[in-house]
């Protein structure tokens, strides 16, 4: 698949240059990334960020990286010391169809059996998050941890990720989120303002630790939030 096929699957309407990469894992499986942007700018996930970071999610060590060009190349420096990681500059992703990181119906798992796939070695604090996008639409994360904390991503923005690159429709789509750790589940304030900019008046489930849950609106977790028409998005 030409390069230029999939650039549907980055979200970028602050700088329009879509910016696409795939990473194979040690399992043999190639995951895509692709640049998400935020209207808070420090908050876009870089497509090399994407792809490590679903790779990991998935139980997988990335070991090559397929490039269309030298984007992104202070990321990518820092994911290939990371895991020592091959680099291929290609003219084609190695796929044939764009990705779909949709669960599979017959291995679902749930908020809870998720938390074993989180990579937590050094907090040791594991979140999950589905988000359910129709009734055979659901869209797993959680959270991942490498050795610079701040390219690591919560588990809310590895499911929003895994969604958007798949095109899902979001309009209706409902969050969930679990942690069995802590005093409540509840999103950091940058996973906030990333979800608001996509499912903005849609419903967050928080799942407790103490078998409670609660649930609300996104702009109602997020007041004041940042938004502006200076900055280029089409605001619906
Ligand atoms: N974390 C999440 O996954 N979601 C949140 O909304 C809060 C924080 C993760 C990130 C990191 O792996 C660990 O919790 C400690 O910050």
């Amino acid at each position: 698949m030409k390069w230029s096929e999939s650039y549907s699957c980055s979200y970028v309407p602050y700088s329009g240059k879509a910016v696409c990469c795939a990473v194979k894992g040690t399992n043999g499986k190639v995951y895509t990334g692709s640049r998400i942007e935020n209207i808070s700018f420090p908050l876009t996930i870089s497509a090399i960020q994407a792809a490590c970071c679903i790779c990991l999610s998935d139980g997988s060590i990335p070991e090559i990286f397929f490039i269309e060009e030298h984007n992104e190349p202070e990321q990518l420096d820092f994911w290939e010391k990371e895991f020592n990681a091959q680099i291929r500059y290609t003219d084609e992703l190695p796929l044939t169809e764009l990705p779909d990181y949709r669960e599979n119906n017959d291995r679902i798992k749930s908020l809870e059996e998720l938390l074993e796939d989180a990579v937590v070695t050094e907090s040791d604090f594991p979140v999950s998050c589905i988000i359910k996008a129709g009734e055979n639409n659901l869209y797993s994360g959680v959270n991942i941890e490498v050795s610079e904390w701040s390219k690591g991503l919560c588990a809310e923005r590895i499911a929003l990720s895994k969604a958007i690159i798949s095109g899902a429709h979001l309009k209706t789509a409902e969050m969930s989120v679990c942690t069995l750790k802590g005093e409540f589940s509840a999103p950091c304030g940058a996973c906030r303002q990333v979800i608001l900019e996509h499912l903005p008046f849609n419903s967050i489930h928080m799942f407790n630790a103490d078998g409670t849950r609660s649930s609300h609106l996104t702009v109602d977790l997020l007041p004041f939030n940042f938004k502006t028409s200076f900055l280029n998005k089409d605001s619906e």
